[in-house]
């Protein structure tokens, strides 16, 4: 087997993928130096991440149906997929796929965790929680993934704070821009430059 330079990273999506976005432009400017992205999986075939991933001349797949997880784990191991990256993926991967890749999986979540989180938050739900319950302060969290929902080891936190007048989706669009693009392609690339040490 060929040893590659850097750790080849899939990137999971199931929308838009402005996250995805975010590691895609850090990669273009320089700054990963350890990380390739290398495979992007969507869950719906209608995900704008997957437009994305064409533009920036990455391989883009959908999977879809019961037989998801088996499909793929054959597609990360044929493009020997290093790290897996859930950037605003929706669907929740089993136990038996969580324990495969023990601290090889990370996730960006919209809040800081342990506030709003676990099952049922996802997406604008996290936000509209969070301005349901008044918090002046959220922000966006990055962690390995384990079996629990959400409850994986935290790499990196930010706060963001909330303003009057906030709908969840101007939440949404500053906890992104101020917390969640810039975490997540850092902690891809710290990740990667550990699992790239190890080899060596
Ligand atoms: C992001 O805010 C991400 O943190 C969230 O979904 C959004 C996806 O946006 N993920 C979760 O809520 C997971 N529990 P994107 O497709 O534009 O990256």
């Amino acid at each position: 087997m060929i040893e590659h330079p850097k750790a080849r990273v899939a990137v999971l999506i199931s929308g838009g993928g402005t996250n995805l976005q975010a590691i895609l432009d850090k990669e273009q400017a320089g700054e990963l130096p350890h990380a390739e992205i290398a495979l992007v999986v969507s869950s719906s075939e209608k995900a704008y991440g997957l437009v994305r991933a064409e533009k920036a001349g990455v391989e883009a797949v959908t999977i879809r149906g019961k037989d998801f997880e088996e499909r793929l784990i054959a597609l990360l191991e044929e493009r020997e997929i290093d790290l897996i990256v859930l950037a605003g993926f929706l669907k929740i991967l089993s136990a038996d796929f969580v324990r495969r890749y023990p601290k090889r999986i990370l996730n960006v979540h919209p809040s800081l965790i342990p506030s709003f989180c676990g099952d049922g938050f996802y997406g604008l739900h996290v936000h509209e929680a969070a301005l349901e319950y008044g918090v002046k302060v959220t922000g966006a969290t990055v962690h390995f993934v384990n079996e629990v929902t959400d409850g994986g080891e935290i790499i990196a936190q930010k706060a963001v704070a909330v303003e009057e007048g906030d709908t969840p989706e101007v939440l949404q669009q500053r906890v992104m821009k101020e917390a969640e693009h810039i975490l997540l392609p850092q902690a891809v690339e710290d990740v990667a430059r550990d699992i790239v040490e190890r080899r060596a």
